[in-house]
Protein backbone atom coordinates (compact mmCIF):
# COMPACT_ATOMS: atom_id res chain seq x y z
CA UNK A 1 0.00 0.00 0.00
CA UNK A 2 2.89 2.68 0.91
CA UNK A 3 4.06 1.78 -2.86
CA UNK A 4 1.60 2.05 -4.29
CA UNK A 5 0.47 5.59 -3.16
CA UNK A 6 4.28 6.97 -3.18
CA UNK A 7 3.48 6.87 -6.91
CA UNK A 8 -0.09 8.51 -6.39
CA UNK A 9 1.82 11.02 -4.41
CA UNK A 10 3.60 12.23 -7.00
CA UNK A 11 0.63 11.92 -9.38
CA UNK A 12 -1.34 13.90 -8.01
CA UNK A 13 1.09 16.79 -6.54
CA UNK A 14 -1.34 19.75 -7.80
CA UNK A 15 -4.72 19.15 -5.39
CA UNK A 16 -5.12 21.17 -2.55
CA UNK A 17 -3.50 20.99 0.72
CA UNK A 18 -0.73 18.51 -1.04
CA UNK A 19 2.98 19.14 -0.24
CA UNK A 20 4.49 16.84 -2.18
CA UNK A 21 6.47 14.23 -0.31
CA UNK A 22 10.50 13.09 -1.00
CA UNK A 23 11.06 9.82 -1.54
CA UNK A 24 11.38 7.60 1.39
CA UNK A 25 8.79 8.81 3.13
CA UNK A 26 5.74 7.15 4.05
CA UNK A 27 2.96 8.80 2.85
CA UNK A 28 -0.24 9.34 4.92
CA UNK A 29 -3.04 10.48 2.56
CA UNK A 30 -5.81 11.78 4.72
CA UNK A 31 -9.33 12.54 2.99
CA UNK A 32 -12.45 14.46 4.48
CA UNK A 33 -15.56 16.29 3.41
CA UNK A 34 -15.27 19.50 5.09
CA UNK A 35 -13.18 22.94 4.57
CA UNK A 36 -9.68 22.96 6.23
CA UNK A 37 -9.82 26.06 8.84
CA UNK A 38 -13.61 26.74 10.08
CA UNK A 39 -14.42 23.52 10.96
CA UNK A 40 -13.78 20.92 14.16
CA UNK A 41 -12.70 18.22 11.67
CA UNK A 42 -10.86 20.52 9.20
CA UNK A 43 -8.95 22.04 11.61
CA UNK A 44 -7.56 19.50 13.53
CA UNK A 45 -6.39 17.76 10.06
CA UNK A 46 -4.47 20.70 9.01
CA UNK A 47 -2.70 20.94 12.54
CA UNK A 48 -2.15 17.08 12.27
CA UNK A 49 -0.77 17.57 9.18
CA UNK A 50 0.95 20.20 10.12
CA UNK A 51 2.92 18.53 12.94
CA UNK A 52 3.62 15.60 11.33
CA UNK A 53 5.18 17.09 8.33
CA UNK A 54 7.03 19.24 10.88
CA UNK A 55 8.33 16.63 13.45
CA UNK A 56 8.28 13.51 11.39
CA UNK A 57 10.10 14.88 8.18
CA UNK A 58 12.56 12.54 6.45
CA UNK A 59 10.59 9.61 8.09
CA UNK A 60 6.28 10.44 7.13
CA UNK A 61 4.47 13.32 4.75
CA UNK A 62 0.88 13.67 5.47
CA UNK A 63 -1.19 14.81 2.39
CA UNK A 64 -4.71 16.27 3.03
CA UNK A 65 -7.43 15.73 0.21
CA UNK A 66 -10.69 18.02 2.25
CA UNK A 67 -13.85 19.16 0.63
CA UNK A 68 -14.93 15.93 -0.55
CA UNK A 69 -12.31 16.38 -3.53
CA UNK A 70 -10.95 12.86 -3.50
CA UNK A 71 -13.83 10.64 -1.81
CA UNK A 72 -17.09 11.47 -0.03
CA UNK A 73 -18.14 9.44 2.56
CA UNK A 74 -19.42 6.81 0.95
CA UNK A 75 -16.83 5.76 -0.93
CA UNK A 76 -13.50 6.51 1.40
CA UNK A 77 -14.15 3.58 3.92
CA UNK A 78 -13.80 0.73 0.65
CA UNK A 79 -10.68 2.91 -1.05
CA UNK A 80 -8.90 2.47 2.43
CA UNK A 81 -9.57 -1.04 2.47
CA UNK A 82 -8.09 -0.82 -0.91
CA UNK A 83 -4.85 0.99 0.06
CA UNK A 84 -5.75 3.84 -2.00
CA UNK A 85 -6.19 5.96 1.30
CA UNK A 86 -4.88 5.45 4.77
CA UNK A 87 -6.69 7.89 7.28
CA UNK A 88 -10.33 9.34 7.09
CA UNK A 89 -12.43 10.74 10.39
CA UNK A 90 -16.32 9.87 8.48
CA UNK A 91 -18.91 10.82 10.88
CA UNK A 92 -20.12 7.61 13.44
CA UNK A 93 -23.18 7.59 11.43
CA UNK A 94 -20.91 5.86 8.73
CA UNK A 95 -19.69 3.04 10.55
CA UNK A 96 -23.05 1.39 11.25
CA UNK A 97 -22.49 -0.96 7.95
CA UNK A 98 -19.70 -2.48 9.65
CA UNK A 99 -20.97 -3.13 13.24
CA UNK A 100 -24.36 -1.97 14.42
CA UNK A 101 -23.42 -1.20 17.88
CA UNK A 102 -22.46 2.44 16.19
CA UNK A 103 -25.96 2.88 16.07
CA UNK A 104 -25.71 4.49 19.78
CA UNK A 105 -24.32 7.31 18.55
CA UNK A 106 -27.09 7.76 16.65
CA UNK A 107 -30.08 8.47 19.14
CA UNK A 108 -31.60 10.85 19.19
CA UNK A 109 -31.71 13.17 22.58
CA UNK A 110 -29.19 10.27 24.11
CA UNK A 111 -26.56 12.91 24.61
CA UNK A 112 -27.15 16.02 26.68
CA UNK A 113 -23.81 17.65 25.95
CA UNK A 114 -20.18 16.87 24.86
CA UNK A 115 -19.02 15.69 28.26
CA UNK A 116 -21.23 13.38 28.33
CA UNK A 117 -20.47 12.03 24.90
CA UNK A 118 -16.79 12.66 25.62
CA UNK A 119 -17.01 10.44 28.79
CA UNK A 120 -18.52 7.74 26.95
CA UNK A 121 -16.17 7.93 24.37
CA UNK A 122 -13.50 7.50 26.94
CA UNK A 123 -15.24 4.72 29.09
CA UNK A 124 -14.41 1.51 28.68
CA UNK A 125 -17.55 0.85 26.47
CA UNK A 126 -16.24 3.40 24.14
CA UNK A 127 -13.06 2.68 23.94
CA UNK A 128 -13.95 -1.20 22.65
CA UNK A 129 -15.71 0.19 20.15
CA UNK A 130 -12.54 1.19 18.06
CA UNK A 131 -11.72 -2.11 17.61
CA UNK A 132 -15.01 -2.94 16.76
CA UNK A 133 -14.53 -3.35 12.59
CA UNK A 134 -11.19 -4.65 13.16
CA UNK A 135 -12.56 -7.80 11.04
CA UNK A 136 -13.65 -6.28 8.70
CA UNK A 137 -10.31 -4.58 7.96
CA UNK A 138 -10.60 -1.24 10.00
CA UNK A 139 -9.05 0.45 12.84
CA UNK A 140 -10.31 3.15 14.94
CA UNK A 141 -7.76 5.42 16.52
CA UNK A 142 -9.35 8.40 18.23
CA UNK A 143 -12.77 9.96 18.03
CA UNK A 144 -12.83 12.99 17.25
CA UNK A 145 -15.72 16.02 18.41
CA UNK A 146 -18.21 17.93 16.03
CA UNK A 147 -21.04 19.11 18.42
CA UNK A 148 -24.94 18.71 18.14
CA UNK A 149 -27.20 19.08 15.05
CA UNK A 150 -30.08 21.56 14.34
CA UNK A 151 -32.78 21.41 11.94
CA UNK A 152 -33.85 24.05 9.13
CA UNK A 153 -35.72 23.83 6.19
CA UNK A 154 -37.33 26.42 3.68
CA UNK A 155 -40.31 26.84 6.04
CA UNK A 156 -40.41 28.17 9.42
CA UNK A 157 -39.71 25.29 12.00
CA UNK A 158 -40.82 25.49 15.65
CA UNK A 159 -43.04 22.45 16.54
CA UNK A 160 -41.89 18.69 15.61
CA UNK A 161 -45.34 18.71 13.03
CA UNK A 162 -43.99 21.72 10.95
CA UNK A 163 -41.75 19.14 9.28
CA UNK A 164 -44.12 16.71 8.99
CA UNK A 165 -44.36 15.85 4.89
CA UNK A 166 -41.15 17.45 3.88
CA UNK A 167 -37.92 16.00 2.21
CA UNK A 168 -34.90 16.37 4.87
CA UNK A 169 -31.78 15.53 3.66
CA UNK A 170 -30.29 12.48 5.92
CA UNK A 171 -27.04 10.83 5.89
CA UNK A 172 -27.35 7.11 4.88
CA UNK A 173 -28.24 5.94 8.85
CA UNK A 174 -30.59 3.58 9.85
CA UNK A 175 -31.52 5.27 13.09
CA UNK A 176 -31.54 8.72 11.17
CA UNK A 177 -34.09 7.59 8.64
CA UNK A 178 -36.44 6.23 11.86
CA UNK A 179 -35.61 9.58 13.63
CA UNK A 180 -36.98 11.54 10.26
CA UNK A 181 -39.98 8.96 9.94
CA UNK A 182 -40.80 9.62 13.51
CA UNK A 183 -41.43 13.13 12.58
CA UNK A 184 -43.02 12.36 9.27
CA UNK A 185 -40.62 13.63 6.90
CA UNK A 186 -39.28 11.73 3.83
CA UNK A 187 -35.79 11.10 4.63
CA UNK A 188 -33.69 11.57 1.25
CA UNK A 189 -30.17 10.03 1.62
CA UNK A 190 -27.71 12.38 -0.12
CA UNK A 191 -23.61 12.47 0.02
CA UNK A 192 -22.55 15.77 1.64
CA UNK A 193 -21.23 17.18 -1.04
CA UNK A 194 -24.70 17.49 -2.93
CA UNK A 195 -26.89 19.02 0.11
CA UNK A 196 -26.05 22.58 -0.97
CA UNK A 197 -27.35 21.95 -4.87
CA UNK A 198 -30.11 19.59 -3.71
CA UNK A 199 -31.45 22.79 -0.93
CA UNK A 200 -31.30 25.42 -3.52
CA UNK A 201 -32.80 23.79 -6.50
CA UNK A 202 -36.06 22.11 -3.58
CA UNK A 203 -34.77 18.46 -4.50
CA UNK A 204 -34.97 17.96 -0.72
CA UNK A 205 -36.40 20.66 1.64
CA UNK A 206 -34.57 20.57 4.72
CA UNK A 207 -31.34 19.41 6.45
CA UNK A 208 -29.93 18.75 10.41
CA UNK A 209 -26.13 19.22 10.66
CA UNK A 210 -24.46 21.25 13.33
CA UNK A 211 -23.74 24.73 12.92
CA UNK A 212 -20.04 24.57 11.88
CA UNK A 213 -21.38 22.07 8.62
CA UNK A 214 -24.60 24.51 8.17
CA UNK A 215 -21.98 27.44 7.81
CA UNK A 216 -19.36 25.80 6.43
CA UNK A 217 -21.64 24.56 3.16
CA UNK A 218 -23.72 27.82 3.13
CA UNK A 219 -27.16 25.68 4.24
CA UNK A 220 -28.54 28.96 5.43
CA UNK A 221 -28.29 30.54 2.51
CA UNK A 222 -30.91 28.33 0.93
CA UNK A 223 -33.06 27.84 4.12
CA UNK A 224 -35.40 29.82 5.91
CA UNK A 225 -33.83 29.28 9.45
CA UNK A 226 -32.32 27.13 11.89
CA UNK A 227 -34.05 25.92 14.25
CA UNK A 228 -31.44 25.06 17.51
CA UNK A 229 -32.45 21.33 18.58
CA UNK A 230 -29.17 20.13 20.02
CA UNK A 231 -31.35 16.72 19.07
CA UNK A 232 -28.72 14.67 17.36
CA UNK A 233 -24.76 13.90 18.00
CA UNK A 234 -22.34 14.78 15.20
CA UNK A 235 -18.80 13.03 15.77
CA UNK A 236 -15.96 11.27 14.11
CA UNK A 237 -14.13 8.13 14.29
CA UNK A 238 -10.49 8.41 13.13
CA UNK A 239 -10.20 5.09 11.33
CA UNK A 240 -7.28 3.48 8.99
CA UNK A 241 -6.90 0.59 7.45
CA UNK A 242 -5.91 -2.69 9.77
CA UNK A 243 -3.39 -4.18 7.02
CA UNK A 244 -1.63 -0.26 6.73
CA UNK A 245 -1.35 0.32 10.23
CA UNK A 246 -0.11 -3.18 11.35
CA UNK A 247 2.35 -2.75 8.16
CA UNK A 248 3.64 0.28 9.40
CA UNK A 249 7.33 0.78 11.11
CA UNK A 250 6.60 0.64 14.88
CA UNK A 251 8.70 3.79 15.25
CA UNK A 252 6.57 5.74 12.91
CA UNK A 253 3.55 4.30 14.18
CA UNK A 254 4.35 5.28 17.67
CA UNK A 255 5.13 8.99 16.96
CA UNK A 256 2.07 9.39 15.07
CA UNK A 257 0.16 7.37 17.35
CA UNK A 258 1.49 10.57 19.40
CA UNK A 259 1.01 13.48 17.41
CA UNK A 260 -2.73 12.22 17.01
CA UNK A 261 -3.39 11.57 20.68
CA UNK A 262 -1.97 15.51 21.48
CA UNK A 263 -4.14 17.14 18.25
CA UNK A 264 -7.22 15.12 19.67
CA UNK A 265 -7.18 16.75 23.04
CA UNK A 266 -6.57 20.03 21.93
CA UNK A 267 -8.76 20.31 19.02
CA UNK A 268 -11.43 18.04 20.90
CA UNK A 269 -11.92 20.73 23.66
CA UNK A 270 -12.51 23.13 21.33
CA UNK A 271 -15.35 21.82 19.06
CA UNK A 272 -17.95 23.80 20.64
CA UNK A 273 -16.27 26.99 20.60
CA UNK A 274 -15.96 26.46 16.45
CA UNK A 275 -19.33 25.42 16.60
CA UNK A 276 -20.49 28.56 18.65
CA UNK A 277 -18.28 30.98 16.04
CA UNK A 278 -20.25 29.31 13.09
CA UNK A 279 -23.39 29.95 14.83
CA UNK A 280 -22.37 33.75 14.98
CA UNK A 281 -21.22 34.03 11.87
CA UNK A 282 -24.48 32.27 9.93
CA UNK A 283 -26.24 35.48 12.35
CA UNK A 284 -23.95 37.54 11.13
CA UNK A 285 -24.05 36.94 7.33
CA UNK A 286 -28.22 37.57 7.85
CA UNK A 287 -28.89 33.53 8.82
CA UNK A 288 -31.90 33.30 10.99
CA UNK A 289 -31.81 31.52 14.11
CA UNK A 290 -34.77 30.11 16.08
CA UNK A 291 -34.28 29.67 19.54
CA UNK A 292 -36.87 26.89 21.13
CA UNK A 293 -38.67 27.50 24.67
CA UNK A 294 -37.88 24.24 26.94
CA UNK A 295 -41.43 23.10 26.33
CA UNK A 296 -41.27 23.72 22.80
CA UNK A 297 -38.12 21.11 22.69
CA UNK A 298 -39.65 19.07 24.71
CA UNK A 299 -42.11 18.76 22.69
CA UNK A 300 -39.64 17.26 20.06
CA UNK A 301 -38.07 14.71 22.38
CA UNK A 302 -41.63 13.34 22.85
CA UNK A 303 -42.08 12.70 19.30
CA UNK A 304 -38.14 11.35 18.38
CA UNK A 305 -37.55 9.04 21.56
CA UNK A 306 -39.56 6.09 20.35
CA UNK A 307 -36.89 5.63 17.88
CA UNK A 308 -34.77 3.92 20.80
CA UNK A 309 -36.89 0.90 21.07
CA UNK A 310 -36.25 0.20 17.65
CA UNK A 311 -32.83 0.02 17.50
CA UNK A 312 -32.06 -1.35 21.18
CA UNK A 313 -31.41 -5.06 19.93
CA UNK A 314 -29.05 -3.49 17.59
CA UNK A 315 -27.03 -1.44 19.62
CA UNK A 316 -27.18 -3.58 23.07
CA UNK A 317 -29.51 -2.47 26.28
CA UNK A 318 -26.54 -2.67 27.93
CA UNK A 319 -24.31 -0.12 25.78
CA UNK A 320 -27.79 2.10 26.12
CA UNK A 321 -27.69 2.15 29.68
CA UNK A 322 -24.16 2.76 30.09
CA UNK A 323 -24.83 5.75 27.99
CA UNK A 324 -27.85 6.85 29.86
CA UNK A 325 -25.76 6.14 33.67
CA UNK A 326 -23.11 8.98 32.14
CA UNK A 327 -25.87 11.15 31.47
CA UNK A 328 -27.65 11.15 34.63
C1 LIG B 1 -22.63 14.74 6.88
O1 LIG B 1 -22.65 13.90 5.95
O2 LIG B 1 -23.55 15.54 7.09
C2 LIG B 1 -21.43 14.78 7.78
O3 LIG B 1 -20.97 13.48 8.00
C3 LIG B 1 -20.37 15.61 7.17
C4 LIG B 1 -19.18 15.69 8.09
O4 LIG B 1 -18.24 14.93 7.90
O5 LIG B 1 -19.21 16.54 8.97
Amino acid sequence: AVAASLFACAGVAQAEGITGCDEGEVTIKFSHVVNTDRHPKGIAVSLLQSRVNEEMNGAACMEVFPNSTLYNDDQVLEAMLNGDVHLAAPSLSKFEQFTKQFRIFDLPFLFSNMEAVNAFQQSETGQEMKEGMVRRGLLGLEFWHNGMKQISADVPLVNPGDVAGLKMRVQAADVIIAQMEALGASPQPMAFSEVYGALQTGVVDGQQNTWSNIYGQKFFEVQDGITETNHLLLDYMVVTSVDWWDALDPAIRDQFSQILREVTEARNGASEAVNQEARQAIIDAGGTVRELTPEQRQAWVDVMLPVWKQFEDDIGAEKIEAAKRINA
